[in-house]
């Protein structure tokens, strides 16, 4: 697998994943790296369905399968420098999950800045530890916090208890804002100048371990 295959997760529905996984991979392609989304979900507004409908020229093909890190290796080959893995959020997909985790470099875990979601990030971490044990090399994980609202003490706080926690909570911020949630089925431009575009670039200076 390439040097940075990112696998965006988080083990709860509606956390930003996909529009997470879509600027990341736009801000990888703006940047001139050759990128490839992966669509390990599926279902509902996906990755897949989205670059179809904003006919995207970033490839990105759908490979919901639990064994993706077995079948994704000889589809990627050495065409790509970045891969972009999008996953399910339900927990009876968590094989899924594992799956692409076992190939990661980074897990990406995007998550709003709230009680609710704070409290699935053990389960998450548990998942990264089990199946990062499986890999040749574990990935790194970070969170990145998504849907803030600029000036509430929630972002600071949260980024904190985190941090407190041990887990590398990523410097941008990703704010609650119209343009990303208008955004599933339309092209992405400019994604580098966006938040995301500081989230890749820091996310692909964490060296690997
Ligand atoms: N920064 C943001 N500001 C406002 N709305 C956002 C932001 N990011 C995502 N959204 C919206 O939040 C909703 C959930 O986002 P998204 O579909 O990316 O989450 P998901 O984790 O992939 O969901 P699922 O678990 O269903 O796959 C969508 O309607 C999306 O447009
Ligand atoms: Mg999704």
């Amino acid at each position: 697998m390439p040097a940075l295959t990112i696998v965006v997760a988080n083990l709860k529905g509606g956390s930003t994943k996909t529009t997470t996984a879509a600027f990341v991979l736009h801000a990888l392609a703006e940047a001139g790296l050759p990128a490839l989304g992966v669509d390990a979900d599926g279902e509902n507004e996906s990755l897949l369905a989205w670059s179809e409908a904003g006919e995207w020229s970033i490839p990105v093909i759908g490979m919901p399968v639990a064994d993706l890190h077995r079948k994704l290796p000889g589809v990627v080959g050495d065409r790509y420098d970045g891969v972009v893995i999008d996953t399910p959020p339900m927990k009876e997909r968590r094989g899924v999950v594992a799956s692409a985790i076992r190939i990661a470099t980074h897990v990406l875990v995007p998550m709003a800045p709230t009680g609710m979601e704070y409290a699935r990030i053990p389960a998450i971490r548990e998942l990264v530890e089990e199946a990062g044990a499986l890999a040749v090399t574990p990935p790194q994980l970070a969170v990145v916090l998504t849907r803030t609202v600029s000036n509430a003490a929630s972002t600071d706080v949260y980024r904190q208890m985190l941090s407190d926690d041990g887990v590398r909570v990523l410097r941008p911020t990703v704010g609650r804002l119209e343009r990303y949630a208008q955004a599933f089925g339309l092209p992405i431009t400019n994604a580098a100048g966006t938040a995301y575009g500081d989230v890749a670039d820091e996310l692909t200076s964490i060296g690997i371990t």
